[in-house]
């Protein structure tokens, strides 16, 4: 099959998407519409200058210059609508990608970061987006909060404070994100705590640009739901074994594990060995924009790069549902698992 067929027949494919950051779904394009239409500071508004800025495709691969392109656009947001315009943007998107099911993460301390509307603000307004977003389109999303390494812990206290005095139903899941290397997981062991006795589920980002001890630490002492990449767990044998008894998820994010310098090409990537081995594996985009990938460019890649078959395909959709923070399983089984009957 030409590429553009295996593209189209790709984009068609009902996918479920468990591992994307907001912040990383924004286009240059969209950027300079928002800042065209809300205000907002743009180093450039010309597209072809910006795109370098907070796109990694023409970098050597490597994970610090990956998290910087997050940098340039934590005080973009000078108007709680232009939160609102990106949200709603990228729901849109997800959605006209074939993406059923979506659960879109984002960290409330990024989009308030220039002082200029709260934490609880951002929240609400992205809720919002999301609701407006979610009736107009064919797409169920569902909101997962994060918290960064790199922002401390006073602010990640911040952000699950807020989570725990939300109506129940509001929030379901937390992801720690940031950089790995050079920020542990450990200083947040005890929102860890707080957030699964809240009943959240929790994804940490694990074993992406560290070993798999990193994996067994989220999964043993934090009692991470899924891990965010987690695919150094391919070196430890007895790392994967845990994962296959705990039934824990990886979510799999192939590009974004090459341009970050984690895989030397897509077609090394250990996503496959982790399936045969039993592990729990999704396949998801991280952050689209930033990689200027989609999900149906992941499973072209999937199928091209890694020899994936319709079947396979199947498989990580039935798999993702089974470990989605959607708090009625049964019934979001019944709404989408007979796209892959
Ligand atoms: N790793 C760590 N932090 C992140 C990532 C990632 O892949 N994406 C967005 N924030
Ligand atoms: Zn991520």
């Amino acid at each position: 099959m030409n590429r553009e067929k295996l593209f189209n027949k790709m984009k068609k494919f009902p996918k479920v998407d468990l591992h994307r950051h907001l912040e990383g779904s924004i286009s240059p394009q969209t950027f300079i519409k928002t800042a065209e239409k809300y205000g907002g500071k743009l180093p450039t508004h010309d597209l072809e200058k910006l795109k370098p800025l907070i796109q990694v495709q023409n970098d050597p691969p490597g994970f610090e210059n990956f998290l910087s392109k997050f940098d340039l656009f934590r005080g973009f947001y000078s108007v709680i609508n232009s939160v609102e315009n990106i949200a709603f943007t990228a729901v849109k998107e997800a959605a006209e990608d074939g993406v059923k099911y979506l659960e879109l993460r984002y960290s409330p301390t990024h989009f308030s970061s220039n002082g200029r509307f709260s934490e609880s603000e951002v929240i609400e307004c992205i809720q919002g987006a999301i609701d407006r977003a979610s009736s107009r389109f064919d797409i169920i999303v569902t909101p997962i909060l994060t918290i960064s390494r790199d922002y401390g812990v006073d602010l990640a206290e911040q952000t699950l404070g807020l989570i725990e005095k939300m109506p129940k139903g509001f929030v379901y899941g937390l992801d720690i994100a940031g950089d790995e290397v050079k920020n542990s997981a450990k200083p947040f062991a005890d929102l860890f705590d707080r957030a699964k006795k809240s009943g959240l589920g929790l994804t940490i980002h694990a074993g992406e640009a560290c070993g798999a001890a990193n994996v067994r630490e989220a999964v043993v002492d934090f009692h991470a739901d899924r891990i965010g990449h987690g695919i150094s767990s391919v070196e430890d044998e007895s790392v994967m074994k845990l994962l296959c008894e705990k039934n824990i998820m990886l979510e799999v994010c192939p590009t974004s594990n090459f341009y970050t310098g984690v895989v030397p090409s897509i077609k090394n990537h250990p996503i496959k060995k982790l399936m045969e081995t039993g592990v729990p594996v999704s396949l998801n985009t991280d952050d689209p924009a930033i990689l200027a990938t989609t999900l149906t460019d992941e499973y072209v890649a999937a199928v091209s790069e890694l020899g994936f078959d319709e079947n396979d395909l199947k498989v990580l959709n039935q798999a993702a549902i089974e470990h989605v923070f959607y708090p009625d399983k049964e019934k979001l089984k019944n709404m989408l698992l007979h796209y892959w009957d």
